[in-house]
């Protein structure tokens, strides 16, 4: 196909594919996916390898600028963030006038499109200098965010940022960190945030990435585009799945544990409940994230000597799954969202904010694809319809209606 010579093409014929199942909306060099096989490579690496031995700055940089970076890259990518690590004092201002019960996506949010007033360069960037500007400031600046997000929701004084800390450390330590105390990191947790954050960091063209992708497309900056990918994110059906999951099992639990009455529950028509967690658009074998996440979470309960019982109900439920014919005819596995919450709460972050944690994970993936599209220059996104209202009907006043 010349994608090219479609490129231009405005008029004649008109698919209508609701969701997008079966678009392609960009040609794209950042993430592989086969949904058939069950394999994710970001940049060619498999992920496998990537969660195994890279960590989350090296894989943010590949995602960003096309391959991982040499040791004198890093420093110098880790340095420039670390120069844009502070937030204007006025950003508590508007921190503080949320209340408590705001849920932490809504607050991620709204800073995120905040940030673009206190930082009104990184509005229009056209030049790769800009672009580079534009990215290690919200590289730099989302951290905080996430960690003051928490700590307003558990009435905690906000933290700073540490330049002598590793990336994802001083996200660890602006997080957890308690008052008039030394923060001391606890490797466990570090390597497990670390897996977390990198199988989050890029997943191509879904529902939040596309949203980045095509806001972005009408010139609008960066942090507004990724402001509305946070907002589409929150959704329990995308990236809010991971606290919807927790809940589920949660309430599974509380209910006796009787797994094969919520298995019947998502297998009725009639029942608008689904079994969070399971399913995915694209996979339609096992999510590959999902296999690692899965022995992470074994591992990391078992390390930090946590013992959840919602790990039973969740392994139950899929081992329930696996052999039932409703969800093996459908192919639905177990995605990457089923098993991080139950990492998530054995690391001490409270439930409303696990979808916080996956949009710090999917940052880069979201910056890269951001930048990859301007790069491209595609133009504007804007898909057509099948109109189905009315015909032509004349005008009637209020009181002939
Ligand atoms: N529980 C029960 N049945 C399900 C589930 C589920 N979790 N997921 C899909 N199905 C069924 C549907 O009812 C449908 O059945 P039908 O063919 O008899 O009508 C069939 O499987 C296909 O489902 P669709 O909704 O058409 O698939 P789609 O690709 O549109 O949706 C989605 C994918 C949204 C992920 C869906 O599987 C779902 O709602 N899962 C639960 C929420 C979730 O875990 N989301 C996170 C996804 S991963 C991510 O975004 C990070």
């Amino acid at each position: 196909i010349d994608i090219k010579a479609l490129r231009g093409a405005t008029n004649g014929l008109i698919t209508i594919d609701p969701g997008y199942k079966n678009t392609g909306s960009c040609e794209s060099a950042i993430t592989f996916l086969d949904g058939e096989k069950g394999v994710l490579r970001y940049r060619g690496y498999p992920i496998e390898q990537l969660a195994e031995k890279a960590d989350f700055l090296e894989v943010a940089y590949a995602l960003i600028f096309g391959d991982l970076p040499t040791k004198q890259q890093l420093d110098k990518f880790h340095a420039d963030i670390k120069s844009k690590a502070i937030l204007d004092d006025d950003v508590k201002k508007i921190l503080d006038a949320f209340p408590k019960s705001a849920h932490p996506m809504g607050v991620l949010s709204s800073l995120t499109s905040a940030l673009t007033a206190f930082n009104p360069s990184s509005v229009n960037v056209d030049s790769e200098e800009e672009m580079y500007n534009a990215i290690v400031k919200i590289m730099g600046k989302f951290p905080i965010i996430v960690a003051w997000t928490m700590r307003k929701k558990q009435g905690l004084p906000l933290t700073y940022s540490t330049n002598s800390l590793g990336y994802v450390e001083n996200i660890m330590k602006m997080m957890f960190q308690s008052p008039n105390e030394d923060y001391v990191v606890n490797p466990i947790i570090r390597d497990a945030l670390d897996k977390l954050l990198i199988l989050h960091a890029d997943h191509e063209q879904n529902c939040s990435t596309s949203t980045v992708r095509i806001v972005g497309s009408s010139h609008a900056g960066l942090f507004a585009s990724l402001s509305a990918g946070i907002s589409a994110l929150w959704g329990p059906l995308h990236g809010g799945a991971n606290q919807a999951v927790l809940e589920m099992l949660e309430a599974i639990k509380q209910d006796g544990g009787d797994t094969k009455k919520y298995m019947a529950k998502a297998k009725d028509k009639n029942d608008p409940f689904r079994l969070m967690g399971f399913g995915h658009r694209v996979y339609k074998n096992f999510d590959p994230r999902a296999k690692i996440i899965k022995k992470a979470a074994d591992e990391v309960l078992n390390d930090l000597g946590v013992n959840d019982p919602i790990l039973d109900i969740a392994r139950s439920l899929e081992a329930e799954a696996l052999k039932d014919p409703y969800f093996v005819d459908r192919k639905l596995y177990p995605n990457v969202d089923f098993y991080s919450g139950i990492i998530y709460r054995a690391m001490g972050i409270p439930v409303e904010m696990f979808t916080v944690m996956f949009a710090m994970g999917r940052l880069p993936g979201w910056i890269a694809q951001w930048k990859e599209m301007r790069l491209n220059k595609e133009p504007i996104g804007r898909p057509r319809q099948i109109y189905t209202g009315e015909n032509e009907r004349n005008f009637k006043t209020i009181d002939n209606r």
